[in-house]
């Protein structure tokens, strides 16, 4: 019997596969996040942890958890919590959900673009704050969609689903990404892949799906900001520090660009003060992957994930 630690609350389904196959579970049941120096001695002696992506898994975890700790299972497809090279020094495996958290997460960034668009939040906040309106010719217009241009980059499977919903607004779809996506997914999306300043200059919305690494801190910036079109939104469900938030308050407030939507934030969970500010800027919290049929396919994957390798069989989804 081996120990399984899940360092945070899961959807039952999840525990239900560790138990099944006889493991000693031992979950934190709370949303609140458990304080590290608690998690630092329930950790001790663990051969498995679930982790989620608030949790930071570095040297410190691994050596609180001990050297009989095979894998870590992050219930997240993002593991920049993950310290990767880590755990590979030390044998253990590191495990994500890619695939599952797919449709729920390209559903909230088309819902963004709309948002931001359409000035959704804007009128929502007319409605709730009882503030005089009246319908007008010119009263809050946003921008239509139609043969508008989005800029997805990091065509992996979120960009590319959010593009597939782009296309059925009638949007015509560029990216950038590292690698030239397959002919068929290209043909698929009608989709050029052009360079990053191209992108910038020519899109009406940049929406991000790129991870979070050391090369995609602050991808966007005040340089790119200033490199957009002053009626192009943003829109980010990747990871907060892909975007510079300071600068995408300057960027909102000097009306560079038209508007923001963002489901993540730069120093989860706080947010920028300058961003409560902007009126074009639709705020949303980290809610991609937040369904109740996504979250269990992610929790019962990274089970899955857990429960190969401790039986010694390769892992459905290892991070490579
Ligand atoms: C992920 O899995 O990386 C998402 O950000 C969770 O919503």
């Amino acid at each position: 019997m081996s120990r399984v630690v899940v360092t945070g609350r899961i959807p039952k389904p999840g525990l239900d596969i560790l138990r099944r196959d006889g493991h000693e579970v031992v979950a934190w049941g709370s949303e609140e996040q458990q304080p590290r120096e608690q998690l630092l001695e329930q950790v001790r002696g663990a051969d498995a942890l679930l982790t989620l992506l608030t949790e930071q898994v570095d040297a410190e975890l691994l050596d609180a958890a001990g050297e009989q700790l095979q894998v870590v299972a992050n219930v997240a497809v993002g593991h920049n919590n993950i310290d990767v090279p880590v755990c590979r020094e030390r044998g253990v495996v590191a495990t994500n959900t890619p695939g599952v958290l797919t449709d729920a997460t390209a559903d909230i960034a088309m819902a963004l673009i709309l948002m931001a668009s359409r000035r959704l939040g804007e009128g929502e906040r007319v409605i709730r704050s009882g503030t005089p309106w009246q319908w007008g010719m010119f009263y809050l217009l946003g921008s239509g969609l139609q043969h508008k241009t989005l800029g997805v980059v990091g065509l992996g499977g979120i960009g590319a689903a959010t593009a597939r919903r782009a296309r059925a607004f009638g949007m015509n779809v560029v990216y950038s990404s590292r690698s030239q996506a397959p002919r068929e997914l290209e043909l698929e999306l009608g989709a050029h892949r052009v360079d990053m300043d191209t992108l910038l200059a020519t899109s009406d919305v940049i929406s991000l799906h790129c991870p979070y690494t050391s090369s995609t801190h602050h991808l966007l910036s005040s340089e790119e900001f200033a490199a957009m079109k002053r009626t192009a939104y943003v829109v980010n469900t990747a990871r907060g520090p892909v975007v510079d938030e300071a600068a995408l308050v300057e960027a909102l407030k000097a009306g560079e660009i038209a508007g923001a939507g963002l489901d993540v934030f730069e120093d989860e969970p706080a947010v920028h003060p300058g961003l409560l500010e902007c009126e074009n800027a639709v705020l949303v919290p980290h809610l991609g992957s937040a369904t109740i049929e996504t979250r269990t396919a992610m929790a019962t994957l990274a089970a899955d994930n857990a429960v190969a390798v401790l039986a010694g069989r390769e892992p459905p989804t290892p991070i490579r």
